[in-house]
């Protein structure tokens, strides 16, 4: 697996992770004003989506009943979905030089459909080698909420409404948080774990905090 090359007028590529309500989404926009207003050129996507084709998958992945997919259906479109994100929005903003901000990529595949869905971290892997040729991001944060506190903000946000895959489980959902915490100790410079229960601008502090080796190369 090769993670892209870090010369200088290429940008970088940032993923952020964690479960449902771990406050991603609030995270990422203040991450992306914060590197703008230091004169980076940044831009925001998500997972599964980010391109028309990708979208459409999104679509096919989260609706419907628990069992529409099962895990390996599940696992090929999440692969086959990243595949056409990398290859025609991600490595394109790379190569003009911008940074790219990703709501979800691998580790969530690794976390939900191996930590939670039985499938090998191997497994995923490998289909990630198949779609998208092992391309990984420069540093993944992870995001991590106690999963009461972060069903918490879920049910504040959504109601009752979940996805698909956001509707499963507690124990899916503890599966889940402890296969992303064991990223983060397994490759601790790349994937970094940030503690998501402080306020907001600190959890935006410390995350800068981690990106400081890149903003400054
Ligand atoms: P989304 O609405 O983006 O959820 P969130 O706001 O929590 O990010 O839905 C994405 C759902 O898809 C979420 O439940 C996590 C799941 N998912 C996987 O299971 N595998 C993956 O590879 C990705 C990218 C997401």
């Amino acid at each position: 697996m090769t993670s892209q090359n870090s010369s200088a007028n290429i940008g970088r590529f940032i993923s952020i992770e964690g479960g449902e309500g771990c406050g991603k989404s609030t995270q990422i926009k203040q991450i992306a004003n914060r590197l703008s207003s230091i004169g980076i050129d940044v831009i925001i996507t998500r997972e599964p989506g980010g391109t028309d084709n990708a979208e459409a998958i999104r679509e096919l992945l989260l609706s419907g009943g628990d069992n529409r997919w099962d895990s390996r259906a599940e696992a090929l479109l999440f692969a086959a979905a990243r595949g056409d994100h990398v290859r025609n929005l991600i490595k394109p903003a790379l190569m003009r030089g911008q940074w790219v901000l990703c709501d979800r990529f691998l580790e969530s595949s690794r976390a939900y459909q191996s930590g939670g869905s039985g499938l090998s971290d191997a497994t995923i892997l490998q289909l990630h080698e198949i779609g998208s040729e092992g391309f990984l991001p420069d540093r993944v944060l992870v995001l991590d909420l106690d999963e009461d506190d972060a069903n918490e903000r879920v049910s504040m946000r959504d109601g009752d409404v979940r996805d698909r895959i956001g509707g499963r489980p507690k124990t899916f959902h503890t599966a889940v948080r402890q296969a992303f915490r064991s990223y983060a100790e397994q490759d601790s410079d790349r994937i970094k774990l940030i503690n998501a229960s402080a306020a907001v601008d600190e959890v935006t502090d410390n995350i800068m905090d981690v990106l400081g080796d890149m903003i400054n190369a």
